[in-house]
């Protein structure tokens, strides 16, 4: 076993929701990004159903790992050490990425590492520049999450604010429902809001209130009163409006927080992670606001900010350098509190 290499050859695997996906790095670069999606299964469905997750991840794992190895030419022999996304997630989903990967360190004498998927998140963006350094401030919005996060250490962070109730990506599913648009709801609301003009009143969330703590409830729900009312009145209404008031509204007091915590931490480099982090009027709104305020942005391409398994790689080249190596008796974990999220703790295994 070697532990000491600087450029670890090192595999990653996510399965905690409807993506089953694997990659190679070797140090900081990412030799292979394979994903196969359950997506289109959950979508009739409105929403992912665990058991069909889990099956679907069973039915996939073998095939994508493989694929993962061929296209980063690595014969499976060579890797260094497993990195796995342990929690937060569903809890079937997780254990078959986790028993694929204890199964396959095992079987070849090679460190396990187990990731927190929001860690995660946090890592993409060492893949999108190879030069980041912490300190860095770190806007991650997921389905599960709405976050503002500072770096000080690779293996350490701040949590300057997060989420009150609904996630900024939840907020988004919720309101694609109520807007007939299908499952997962963020990338649908983003299409539609491009054909209308934010000119539905909008709570204004949170403005003006200090802290950088966010809440989604009011703002889903003042959407859904909307739609209801104006449907119970027969009154003719834009689904393309709604949706760009929305987003706007739900995103603008996102890039507005993040350069407010960059000032007051003193942080010159931003990131972002999460699959809201994949919208494009969140990406030209926040590059414009870091550029305005001379801030440097590392922003993740798309498909690094939903769920994949380079972001797992890279927060497991993270936990390889620090040593910090699972047992085998690691268990999947549902949910993992943020603040507890730096490192897999004794008690959790
Ligand atoms: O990070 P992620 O893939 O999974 C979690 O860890 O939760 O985030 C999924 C969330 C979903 O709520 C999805 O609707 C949202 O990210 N999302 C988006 C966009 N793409 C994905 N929200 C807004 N705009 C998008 N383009
Ligand atoms: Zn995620």
């Amino acid at each position: 076993m070697n532990c000491a290499k600087k450029q670890p050859l090192i595999l990653g695997i996510e399965s905690s929701c409807d993506e089953t996906a694997a990659a190679v790095i070797r140090g900081r670069e990412l030799l292979s990004d394979e994903i196969a999606s359950s997506a289109a299964t959950q979508a009739k469905y409105g929403g992912v159903v665990p058991e069909l997750a889990s099956r679907a991840h069973a039915e996939a794992v073998d095939e994508v790992v493989a694929r993962a190895l061929q296209n980063a030419g690595v014969q499976k022999e060579r890797l260094d050490a497993v990195a796995v996304t342990y929690g937060a997630g569903l809890l079937g989903a997780l254990l078959v990425g986790l028993s694929f990967a204890k199964g396959f360190a095992c079987g070849l004498g090679i460190p396990l590492i187990g990731v927190d998927h929001i860690r995660g998140h946090l890592a993409a963006a060492y893949l999108e520049d190879a030069s980041l350094e912490p300190p860095f401030l770190t806007l991650l919005a997921s389905g599960g999450h709405t976050a503002i996060l500072y770096t000080e250490r690779a293996d350490a962070f701040r949590v300057l604010g997060g989420t009150l109730d609904d996630a900024a990506g939840e907020a988004f599913d919720k309101v694609a429902r109520v807007l007939g648009l299908p499952y997962p709801g963020g990338p649908h609301v983003e299409a539609l809001a491009r054909e209308g003009r934010p000119v539905v009143p909008m709570p204004k969330m949170l403005k003006g209130q200090g802290g950088y703590d966010f809440s989604y409830s009011g703002l889903k729900t003042a959407v859904i009163n909307y739609v209801h009312t104006k449907e119970q009145r027969g009154e003719a209404w834009s689904r393309a409006d709604v949706a760009a008031s929305f987003q706007s509204a739900a995103l603008d007091i996102l890039v507005q927080k993040t350069i407010e915590g960059a000032r007051e931490t003193g942080a010159s480099t931003v990131t972002a992670g999460g699959g809201v982090a994949a919208n494009g009027y969140l990406r030209s709104r926040l590059s414009d606001a870091c550029a305005q305020a001379g801030l440097r942005l590392v922003l993740p391409v798309k498909k690094h900010c939903t769920d994949n398994a380079a972001m797992i790689a890279s927060e497991g080249l993270i936990r390889y350098r620090l040593g910090d190596f699972a047992p085998m008796s690691l268990n999947a974990r549902a949910s993992i509190p943020l603040v507890r999220s730096s490192a897999v703790r004794k008690e959790e295994l």
